[in-house]
């Protein structure tokens, strides 16, 4: 292929309009009018409402949780989580995660502590959390990332063994498992994302898992208050209440989750076999989990073997309508208002700057199909064929 025939170089783009990252679900109209139709009869909108109370059920039973608490989104759950715990001074998380994870730390007062991460599975690098423990240091938050996990149980080990409490940001997570136990039930707590590209979609939304009564409790007063039989005093409430219009369409998801998971896997199978062949593009396989939704396709670009630097296969792809992204990029001790601290991680962090500066994340969810995976695929084969023409024109 030569490469006359990119859209980078004025071809015409493999694909019509953007290819969009995220499972981006959308129930049948008639599923979806029907759904609303209930709302508009029953004149209800939020607070404790039948399709949200509903979707709690129906979590705590796919979970088989004790306790799922909706929330409007992720990253208000963590919030609520840290300050519910009663967390103080400093939390360990690893670098490589999205901004949401640290933010909710300083939002509820408290210092993260970044920890690196394994290159291989791009989960916190548990060799490396013992020596970050000081008396300062409250808790763990793990982040299962990719629709892998980050070895809750020896998590677990590892923070009762320091004495420090441990949770989740699972927001990658939804429907998976570690050794047929549905992520959502290790630690005190774990936090799902329902938004948009996730799995399962509220459009915007979240859950807070846990088995401890009276934490559950205690989130469920700080939500605000309502769905509790016993509120607690606690110091500070939030409002993250989930709407009906969230609960209906997060009702259909979970609903089709098996398809969605199912379809999920078939693409990632096709890509795996595909990128397989590829020299220089670098899978990332779900660890660490018996099931996986399958929710993501990420891969590291080794530039030397690829032929192309990972910045401009985005701009290859981009150019054929193919939204691939840097995620996470940079690494969260690199952005406002951690990246003060940065003369202290230099060099503590070298595989979070790795795989910052080399992962790409592909798409994958409802709006993917096999044949658009077959293009994209087509079109990092050709790229890498066409490494040297490619970068020589692009550098003119
Ligand atoms: C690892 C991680 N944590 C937290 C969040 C925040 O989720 P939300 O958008 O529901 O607040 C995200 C969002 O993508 C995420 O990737």
């Amino acid at each position: 292929m030569s490469t006359t025939n990119f859209a980078l170089f004025g071809a015409k783009p493999a694909f019509d309009k953007p290819l969009p990252i995220g499972q981006l679900y959308f129930p049948s109209w008639q599923r979806y009018e029907a759904a609303f139709h209930g709302i508009f009869e029953r004149q209800y909108y939020n607070n404790n409402g039948p399709l949200h109370n509903k979707l709690e059920e129906k979590l705590q039973q796919f979970l088989g949780v004790q306790h799922a608490i909706c929330v409007s989104n992720a990253t208000i759950g963590l919030m609520m989580v840290a300050d519910a715990m009663g967390l103080s001074g400093k939390v360990i998380l690893p670098a490589f995660t999205f901004i949401a994870s640290a933010q909710s730390l300083t939002w509820a007062g408290l210092k993260p502590v970044f920890c690196d991460i394994n290159l291989a599975t791009h989960q916190i690098a548990l060799d490396q959390i013992s020596g970050l423990i000081d008396k300062d240091v409250s808790a763990i938050m793990g982040v299962n990332l990719w629709g892998g996990s980050c070895n809750p149980k020896e998590l677990s080990k590892l923070a009762a063994a320091n004495g420090v409490q441990l949770y989740f940001d699972s927001a990658h997570a939804f429907g998976c498992t570690v050794d047929g136990v549905s992520i959502g039930n290790f630690g005190d707590a774990e936090v799902f994302s329902f938004h948009a590209t996730k799995i399962l979609s509220a459009t915007e939304g979240g859950c807070i898992c846990t088995n401890d009564e009276n934490l559950a409790e205690r989130l469920r007063s700080i939500r605000p208050s309502y769905g509790t039989d016993n509120p607690v005093s606690i110091v500070r409430v939030a409002n993250a209440r989930m709407s009906e219009a969230q609960a209906a369409i997060a009702l259909m998801s979970l609903e089709d989750f098996p398809e969605n998971q199912k379809n999920n896997e078939t693409l990632y199978r096709y890509y795996e076999t595909q990128l397989d062949t590829i020299p220089g593009l670098h899978l990332v396989r779900p660890t660490g989990v018996s099931f996986s939704n399958y929710q993501y396709v990420v891969c590291s670009v080794d530039e030397r073997e690829f032929g192309i630097p990972r910045d401009l296969l985005i701009e290859i792809l981009k150019a054929e309508n193919v939204v691939a992204r840097r995620y996470f990029y940079p690494g969260l001790h690199r952005t406002i208002p951690y990246v003060n601290d940065l003369s202290y991680y230099q060099d503590r962090l070298l595989n979070t700057d790795s795989l910052c500066a080399s992962c790409i994340q592909l798409p994958i969810g409802a709006l993917v199909t096999a044949q658009s995976v077959e293009r994209i695929c087509n079109i990092l084969i050709q790229a890498h064929q066409s490494s040297a023409e490619i970068s020589s024109r692009y550098e003119k």
